[in-house]
C-alpha cells in the first residue's frame, strides 16, 4: 500500500520529471517498484534516513552513491557550509577557500602543479579530458570504466554499439551525441593485457589520454599500471586517474596513493566534500596551464560553500584516519554476508573492496532473489542492495542491526529456494531494474 505523502510526491514527479530521478541509481525501480520503495526523504543523518513519513531507515545501501563517507549531514562540514552560506554563498569576488583548498591538495599531491575546481564528477571529467586534448594536440581517448554522462564519453557506442555494455550499462543509446565523434573515445577492460596490446598499444600515439580508475572491483598489478603509465609517458599522452568514486574510501586522498604511482591528472568529485557539490582537477602545471588557453568556465565553481566544505572534509578525514575505519567496515559487512549464507545454505560470491564490497547469491533468478532480499530488508527498516558502501556513521549498533537482519532475510530466501519455491511469488512487485556493470561482476 502506497502512503498518502508518498504518493502525491511521486504522482507529481511522475507527471513532470522524465525517469523520477536526476541520477540513475535513484530511480525507485532500482530498489523496488510499484511504489514499494520509500523513494522520497524528509531528513537523512549520520546512517539514518526518515521517509516522508518520519518512518526511521538505516542506509545499508548506496550511500547517496557514496558521498557521505562521514555520514549524512556531519556537524563539521555541516558548520562549515552553513558559514559560508552565512557569509555570503557567491558574490563578485572570489571565495579565498579556492586557495587555500587548492595549496592542500598540492601539498597532498607533490608530483601536481595546478588544480582546477567544478562541482559535478562528470563535468570534471569533461574539464580534464578537454585539458589533455588541448596539452598533447590529439584527440583519441583510451579509457576504461565509467565517467560520466558527456558526449565525448558516450560516443564509444557510436563506434560498436556494445563498448559501453562491459564498462557501464548494456544497450546505452548514444542519440543525441554527435556521429561527428565516432572512432574518438575507445575502451579497454581492466588490468588486462590482452587489450593492452590490442587496443592501448595500437591507439597510444593518436591518444590524448588514458583514462582509468585506479582501482575497482579490486586492485589492478602494480606492473599494469606501470606500464600503463610508461606506454603514456613515452607517447606523450596523459595518465588520468579518475578517483571520484576511489578517492577518500581507502585513505585521505586517492587509492593511486595506495598503488604509489603518480598520474599525470587526477580527479576527485563526489567523495570530497561529504555530499557538498564539489569536485577538482589537479594536474601537472604544463597540463593545467591550457586552462588559460582553451575555454572552461562557470559562474557555480566560484561559490564558497563547496570549497569551504572540503577543507572541513579533509581535516576531518586525516584526524579520524576515516580510510582505515571504512575498510574496517567493509570487511565486518564481507563476514556477516559470508556468515549468513553459509549459516542458511546460500551459495554466495562476495567481491570488491572493503569499503564498496558487494554479493550475488548464487540462484536461478539473482534479479528476483535481490528484490526479495530489498523488499524483506526495508521490512526490517533497512535500506539495502546488493551493494554496501561502508560508512563512519555504520557503528557497531548499527552493523549489529544489519546482521540480524541479514540472518532472517537470508533464512527467508534459503526456504525459498532451497526448497524449489519460486521467489518470484514472494514479490510484492516486479523484479527491480539491475544498474550498473562497474561494481558487479
Ligand atoms: C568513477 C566515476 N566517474 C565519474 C562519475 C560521474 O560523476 P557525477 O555523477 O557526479 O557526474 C562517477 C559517478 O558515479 C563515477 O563513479
Amino acid at each position: 500500500m502506497q502512503k498518502k505523502k508518498l504518493k502525491k510526491v511521486l504522482n507529481k514527479a511522475q507527471k513532470y520529471i522524465p525517469g523520477i530521478s536526476g541520477l540513475l541509481g535513484k530511480r525507485p525501480d532500482m530498489y523496488l517498484k510499484d511504489g514499494n520503495w520509500p523513494t522520497y526523504y524528509s531528513k537523512a543523518k549520520g546512517a539514518n534516513i526518515w521517509d516522508l513519513d518520519n518512518k526511521k531507515y538505516y542506509d545499508f545501501s548506496m550511500f547517496s552513491a557514496g558521498t557521505s563517507v562521514l555520514g549524512y549531514a556531519d556537524s563539521e562540514v555541516n558548520k562549515a557550509s552553513i558559514n559560508a552560506i552565512k557569509s555570503g554563498s557567491i558574490s563578485t569576488l572570489n571565495p579565498p577557500e579556492d586557495a587555500e583548498l587548492a595549496e592542500l591538495l598540492i601539498k597532498d599531491h607533490k608530483w601536481a602543479g595546478g588544480v582546477r575546481f567544478a562541482r559535478c564528477g562528470g563535468e570534471s571529467m569533461s574539464i580534464a579530458i578537454r585539458l589533455a586534448r588541448a596539452f598533447t594536440k590529439k584527440e583519441k581517448i583510451l579509457f576504461c570504466g565509467y565517467h560520466g554522462w558527456h558526449d565525448w564519453y558516450l560516443a564509444a557506442n557510436h563506434q560498436y554499439k556494445g563498448n559501453l555494455d562491459f564498462q557501464l550499462l548494456p544497450g546505452l543509446k548514444p542519440l543525441g551525441v554527435p556521429k561527428g565523434l565516432r572512432g574518438t573515445v575507445i575502451p579497454f577492460r581492466f588490468n588486462n593485457w590482452t587489450d593492452f596490446d590490442k587496443i592501448i598499444k595500437r591507439n597510444i600515439k593518436d591518444a590524448a589520454a588514458i583514462v582509468i580508475e585506479p582501482c575497482r572491483e579490486g586492485f589492478p598489478e602494480k606492473k599494469y599500471m606501470l606500464a600503463l603509465k610508461k606506454i603514456a609517458k613515452k607517447n606523450n599522452a596523459v595518465l588520468m586517474f579518475d578517483e571520484i568514486t576511489s578517492g577518500y574510501r581507502l585513505n585521505t586522498g586517492g587509492a593511486h596513493k595506495i598503488l604509489k604511482i603518480d598520474p599525470d591528472m587526477v580527479i576527485y568529485g563526489k567523495t570530497i566534500a561529504n555530499g557538498i557539490p564539489m569536485s577538482a582537477i589537479i594536474g601537472k602545471k604544463e597540463i593545467m596551464n591550457f586552462a588559460l588557453k582553451t575555454f572552461v568556465s562557470s559562474v557555480f565553481w566560484t561559490e564558497k560553500v563547496g570549497p569551504a566544505s572540503a577543507l572541513a572534509f579533509i581535516k576531518k578525514h586525516r584526524r579520524l584516519k576515516i580510510g582505515n575505519k571504512l575498510k574496517q567496515v567493509g570487511k565486518r559487512v564481507k563476514k556477516i554476508w559470508a556468515k549468513a549464507a553459509k549459516a542458511n545454505n546460500l551459495e554466495i560470491d562476495i567481491f570488491g573492496i572493503d569499503p564498496l564490497a558487494s554479493f550475488k547469491i548464487k540462484s536461478n533468478n539473482w534479479p528476483a532473489v535481490l528484490t526479495y532480499f530489498i523488499q524483506e530488508m526495508l521490512k526490517l527498516k533497512i535500506l539495502t542492495t546488493d551493494k554496501c558502501y561502508a560508512n563512519y556513521k555504520h557503528d557497531d549498533k548499527a552493523l549489529k542491526i544489519y546482521e540480524k537482519a541479514c540472518f532472517k532475510v537470508f533464512r527467508k530466501i534459503s526456504k525459498i529456494i532451497n526448497s524449489d519455491g519460486e521467489i518470484l511469488d514472494k514479490l510484492e512487485g516486479p523484479p527491480k531494474e539491475m544498474g550498473f556493470n562497474r561494481l558487479t561482476k
